[in-house]
């Protein structure tokens, strides 16, 4: 691998971000080009973020477009959406090692909607044929400039998931192929698009009708409506044969759709690399702990089964006098049987939602304080990882000698 995604990602950003008139780049340090790079696009993040925090029905694929949204959507998202989508492919290769399943195997891996790119640069498997498709040729652009850096085998295709053709995702004569498709916050763009919402279970479920090795690995943002339309999508999913991997303990209907104030996420941590540390400085945010409404999923035929295993999908504050055991918490626990509640026993380890809880089940235990600030579970390494700071990357000759050694 020639690069790795963080500094695939600050290589991109400077060949493709602006600077202001004037501004002489040669002799100045990476970061430094970098800093001046992201101070220009500062308001097109934050007016990004806003329509992706609060005002998703204004969202149209027009939302990004131009060079330079693309530039504040590389640098205000794809970092921490690579980093939500490395907790997904680590928890589940963890409970379940798909990736080993893959050796040998013909991997074709289709980002739809892919954006930058984010979760194929995420998912980390070299060997593969990456098929990236968009609606959006100039973000299509970047994720190609990103995974040539990456030195990954990838085909972009601009084209609407609507007119996507189902037969060009059918396994080959003679190839023992399995499928993969990453979707990246994309499904709640369609919410008014049911022509797109359509097209992508049927290729998914021609998967299943044609008995063939398939999996699929989705993120959605943690918010109630989406993380629920995502879970109702997750019961199609399950319900056209799909085996459920992450964070589900089993393919039965989800328990959690039953429950009108509940919505089923996972949360992670990451390692921020400096960089990542000062946008998140710039942008007054703090992402080193992030949440996703993340799910993975096999065809019976790659081999998996789901695991019983049983998942915290909730820390409710305890219900008796909220007021008196104010900080005190139970957690919600999703296994084979259902949703119910269990009083921790370990109060020092808080365990993150979408994670094994590896306790036994002690009701009668009193409520215990919650361990604020704790480390809710090891970090991600995430796109860099404290492991990465641009220093250790030079990423081109003119801008290599001007790092900050
Ligand atoms: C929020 S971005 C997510 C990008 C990327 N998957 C990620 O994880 O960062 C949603 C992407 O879906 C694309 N998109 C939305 N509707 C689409 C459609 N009907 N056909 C193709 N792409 C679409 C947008 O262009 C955009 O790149």
């Amino acid at each position: 691998m020639k690069s790795d995604p963080f500094y695939a990602f600050v290589a991109t950003v400077l060949k493709l971000g602006r600077t202001p008139k004037g501004y002489v780049r040669s002799g100045r340090r990476a970061d430094a080009i970098f800093k001046t790079i992201f101070k220009g696009v500062k308001p097109t993040i934050l007016e990004i973020w806003e329509i992706y925090t609060q005002h998703r029905d204004d969202l149209t694929r027009k939302l990004v477009t131009t060079k330079e949204s693309v530039v504040a959507y590389l640098l205000g998202f794809h970092l921490t959406n690579m980093a939500r989508a490395s907790v997904l492919f680590e928890r589940s290769d963890a409970r379940h090692g798909w990736k080993k399943l893959l050796k040998g195997k013909k991997v074709r891996v289709y980002d739809i909607g892919c954006g930058t790119g984010a979760m194929t640069l995420a998912l980390g498997i070299h060997d593969a044929e990456y098929f990236m498709i968009d609606g959006s040729n100039p973000l299509l652009e970047a994720a190609a400039m990103l995974a040539e850096e990456m030195d990954l085998k990838v085909k972009t295709t601009r084209r609407v998931i609507e007119d996507l053709d189902p037969k060009q995702f059918a396994t080959r004569e003679g190839e023992d192929t399995v499928h993969i498709y990453l979707f990246g916050y994309v499904w709640n763009e369609l919410t008014r698009n049911n022509t797109a919402r359509r097209k992508l279970t049927t290729l998914l479920s021609n998967h299943i009708k044609r008995k063939e090795k398939c999996l699929v690995f989705i993120a959605e943002p943690a918010l109630e409506q989406m993380a629920r339309s995502t879970m109702e999508l997750r019961d199609v999913l399950c319900a056209a044969g799909y085996v459920a991997l992450y964070p589900c303990p089993h393919s039965n209907h989800c328990p959690m759709l039953d429950r009108p104030k509940d919505w089923c996420y996972s949360e992670g941590e990451w390692d921020q690399p400096p960089l990542a540390k000062w946008i998140d400085e710039q942008l007054e945010m703090t992402r080193s702990r992030h949440a996703g409404s993340l799910f993975a999923f096999s065809s019976p035929e790659v081999g998996l089964t789901s695991d019983a295993a049983r998942i915290v999908v909730g820390r409710p504050v305890r219900d008796e006098g909220k007021e008196r055991y104010k900080g005190f918490f139970d957690y919600l626990v999703c296994d084979e049987d259902g949703i119910t509640k269990q009083t921790p026993l370990a109060p020092l380890q808080v365990t993150a939602r979408g994670m094994i809880l590896d306790e036994k089940v002690n009701a009668s235990q009193p409520p215990v304080k919650r361990a604020s600030g704790k480390k809710l579970d090891p970090p991600t390494k995430g796109p860099g990882g404290a492991k990465s700071e641009i220093r250790r990357a030079p990423h081109t000759s003119a801008e290599r000698k001007g790092v900050k050694k």
